[in-house]
This record gives structure tokens, sequence and C-alpha cells, in this order.
């Protein structure tokens, strides 16, 4: 095993209220839950629990609110091995997601942004020190997007490879994607960035890569769900990989399950195929299991169930 560089995710940090029901409700409609749960979560801190619990060197930048969401949950990232110094205290709630699971594991999501949106460029002062040419920085759309753009700059200037999840899908500015090293999105952010709807016909997802390839991102990665995953680079090399079937429990924070064991792979230099797998493994994984960052895997259970999948060694690229 080698050194592997830093990993420093800029990002958001929720307490999730879960309600799992039968079916989402209707607008104008009050349902009742048998099972209504607390959970940590948040975008950014999943992802970082995720690549932390693959093997990687993690370090968050966020903000959580002076209550007591804020510091179950960052006491709970420390555990899982995230680096939490950086994380700062606000004067105001902690972030919080509305989230609704029903019978097939499908969620929807509303998020309260709280201390995410009141998180500051001063606050991320410390991050350029973190950057390096072997450095990872990864961001999605939960933080305002003025910390977005200084973390970029600094990771230009610094080195490093920047990945972004633009998740929410939300608008960004368009000079931004020449930027960004890996996008990794799922169907709804690649029809909201490309307007490129897949409608079951996965054809179009070489398509949609394509678009978001010319628009100056390097490699685009596209998480399908049950379908698996997509990767196409500038070079036009293209992957595509079947996902583990598993009882589907809850989908939430299975694209973040994605995207931290991803880089992880990526920092290993691990053949790309079996990054996608083991991505997408961690990822089933993720989805047979109820919460967010309580649902993610590490490693050593990520190999084992790709070992009782026959699908552990790939040929390399
Ligand atoms: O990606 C899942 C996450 O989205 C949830 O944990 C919720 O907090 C929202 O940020």
């Amino acid at each position: 095993m080698f050194p592997i560089g830093k990993i420093v995710v800029v990002g958001s940090i929720n307490m999730d209220f879960v309600y799992y029901v039968r079916n989402h409700p209707l607008p104008g409609e009050t349902i009742s839950s048998d099972k209504a749960e607390l959970k940590s979560g948040g975008k950014g801190a999943n992802q970082a629990v995720a690549a932390a619990l693959a093997g990687g060197n993690v370090t968050l930048f966020g903000a959580v609110g002076n209550d007591p969401f804020g510091r179950d949950i960052v006491d709970g990232l420390g555990q899982y091995g995230v680096n939490t110094e950086k994380i700062v205290r606000k004067e105001t709630t902690t972030g919080t997601a509305f989230i609704t699971v029903n019978d097939a594991g499908e969620n929807t999501i509303v998020i309260g942004e709280g201390a995410n949106g009141r998180l500051s460029v001063e606050d991320l002062a410390d991050l350029p020190g973190l950057l390096d040419p072997a450095s990872v920085l990864l961001l999605q759309n939960e933080i305002p997007w003025s910390c977005a753009e200084y973390a970029i700059e600094a990771a230009r200037k610094q080195g490093g490879k920047v990945y972004l999840n633009p998740a929410p899908a939300a608008s960004v500015p368009k000079d931004i994607f020449p930027q960004i090293d890996v996008l990794v999105l799922n169907e709804t952010e690649v029809e909201f960035f490309t307007g490129i709807r897949f409608d079951d016909d996965f054809s179009r997802v070489h398509q949609a890569a394509d678009h978001l390839l010319q628009a100056g991102v390097k490699e685009v990665v596209v998480t399908l769900g049950d379908k698996g995953s997509f990767y196409m680079n500038r070079q036009g090399k293209v992957i595509y990989t079947s996902a583990c079937r598993v009882n589907a429990v809850d989908t939430t924070a299975a694209g973040d399950t994605f995207i931290g064991t991803f880089i992880v792979e990526r920092q290993r230099l691990s053949p790309l195929k079996e990054c996608l797998l083991r991505a997408g493994a961690a990822s089933a994984i993720a989805v047979s299991r109820a919460g967010a960052q309580e649902s993610i895997p590490r490693a050593d259970e990520v190999a084992l169930f790709m070992k009782q999948l026959n699908i552990e060694r790939q040929p390399e690229d």
C-alpha cells in the first residue's frame, strides 16, 4: 500500500429527518409513517465519509449550527475517520433535509440550508495549504457557489484534481466546466445541464457525456442507478458497467457513496473499470441499508461483496 494524496471536501452537513412511507405524499395529502428517524447526512459529509471508509485521507470544510445536531454529526464524522478540524460553527441551525423513502427505496428530499448557506470564503482560509498536485478537491452544490469558486481557483493554483458533483442540479457559471477534471452526475442532473433525457434509452448517455466534455470537462461519470454507470473522457475512452443487484431499502447517499469510493480507487491507480465497479458495489450496499452515512460500507465489506459476486478482478484498461 502506498501513501495516497489528501481528499479535501468542501460541502454540506445536514441532519436528515427520514420518513419511511409506502408511497410519497401527493400535493395536499397528509400521510403517516410508522418509522421516522434522524440520521446524519448532507452530500458533502456523506461523500467525505464514503471516501474515508474506502481508505482515503479526508478533510471536510463545512459549517454546522450551534446546536446539538451539529455537535452529534461532527462527532460521528470524526468516528468515521474524517478530519473535522476545519468545520466551523455558525450562530444558526444546522442544515436539515426532509426525506421521504417509499417502499421501493426511492426518496424525495427537501433541503433546509441552515448553516451550509452561511459558509463563507473566509472559512476556507486554510484550504489552499491542504492542496497540492497529489490532492483531490471534491465539491457539490449545497454550499454557496462563491465558496466552490474560491476552492476551484485555489486548486488550480496549488495543483490536484477537481471533482464536481453538481447535485442538487442548479445553475453553475458556464465557464466553470473547463476548470473541472471529473464531473460525476446522475440522470436528473444530466438532463438539467444538457437537456438530454434518457427515457430508458441509455444510448443517449454517450451523447450527453460528449456534450459535457465539449463544455470543457475532462472526464464524465454518469451514475445510472440500477442500470450501472457510464464513463467517458476527452480522449474518447468509454466504459459501461452494470449495477450489482440488491434489495433496495433506501437509495439516499447511493451517489455519494459511489463518488467517495471512486475517488479513492482512482488515487490507488486501480484500473478504471475496477474503480467504477468498486464504486458501484459500495453504492449497491448503501442502497440495501437505511440512512445516509450509516449505510455506507467500509472497504473490506465492499471487497467481500465483490468477491461473492465474483467481480473483484478486472483487466487493465
Ligand atoms: O445525497 C443525499 C443527501 O442529500 C442527504 O443525506 C441529504 O442531507 C441531502 O443533502
